[in-house]
């Protein structure tokens, strides 16, 4: 039950984005001029909203732009109502909307679908993860110089020790491929397909992550914050790899990889 409400959910938010895509909407900015939020990202989240509430009028929930609507459910859905909302504003296709389900503080479910690729993502705890119904697994990558990698940067700078530009500095200067899709889950599932050997982040939150970090992990890969501690989404920074290059990632965004 809980999942097909997670599907109904995902769609609904899906339809929405589909409906104004390419199309008028007003936008408005957050905190940095450049972090929009649309229209069609408060009527995708309304939508993503009736659907889980109509199951589970009880469940707590915690959204971009909604923020928490709290109860006392040991329950908690996460949702980005359209994550990569920069692309979707200029008509990119490349954005989605993520969902994970938490149970008790730990996510047992997790869907991130992109309806323009027609990609949808989907991860159980301890079932494996699948892109539309079939298994996938992280690559086999073993060296950070032959990987291609993805990350993101934040509206608002970071100057801080190893900061995002320090990083991507450090990867580029060896002629390390670098992605940015503009998609923090979407980053996450095409590090579980595959297609990616490594992504990091400095500063996403918890919608961002939610459900594509149990994608990943069920995928077979491995998903930490920059300590290399087990991934909480309730803390910033973020490095998801294929397991085979964790090490040597984290060794490069904290500045003591040899050769980097
Ligand atoms: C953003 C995207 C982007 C990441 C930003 C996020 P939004 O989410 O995931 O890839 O770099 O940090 O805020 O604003 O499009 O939902
Ligand atoms: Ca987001
Ligand atoms: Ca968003």
């Amino acid at each position: 039950m809980l999942k097909s409400t997670l599907i109904k959910a995902i769609e609904a938010g899906a339809d929405v984005m589909k409906h104004y895509f390419q199309g008028e909407f007003k936008i408005s900015n957050k905190e940095g001029v450049n972090n929009l939020v649309t229209e069609a990202d408060h009527a995708s989240e309304k939508a993503i909203f009736e659907a889980i509430k109509a199951d589970y009028p009880d469940h707590f929930l915690l959204s971009e732009e909604a923020g928490e609507i709290v109860t006392d459910s040991n329950f908690k859905w996460i949702i980005d109502p359209i994550d990569g909302t920069v692309n979707f504003a200029h008509g990119i296709p490349l954005c989605c909307v993520s969902i994970g389900v938490e149970q008790d503080g730990e996510i047992i479910l997790g869907a991130v679908y992109n309806p323009f690729i027609n990609e949808f993502f989907f991860a159980q705890k301890g079932f494996g993860a699948t892109l539309n119904d079939k298994k996938i697994q992280v690559s086999k990558e073993t060296a950070v110089l032959t990987s291609c990698v993805v990350t993101g940067f934040p509206y608002t700078y970071l100057d801080l020790p190893n900061g995002p530009l320090d990083v991507f500095d450090r990867l580029i200067r060896k002629g390390v491929p670098v992605r940015r899709l503009g998609s923090g889950a979407m980053d996450l599932c095409w590090v579980a397909a595959g297609r990616f050997d490594g992504f990091y982040e400095h500063k996403l939150q918890a919608w961002d992550s939610a459900a594509g970090f149990l994608i990943v992990e069920e995928a077979g890969g491995r998903v930490s914050d920059f300590k290399g501690n087990p991934y909480s989404p309730y803390q910033p920074h973020i490095i998801a790899t294929n397991g085979k290059i964790h090490e040597e990632l984290l060794d490069v965004i904290n500045g003591r990889a040899s050769g980097f």
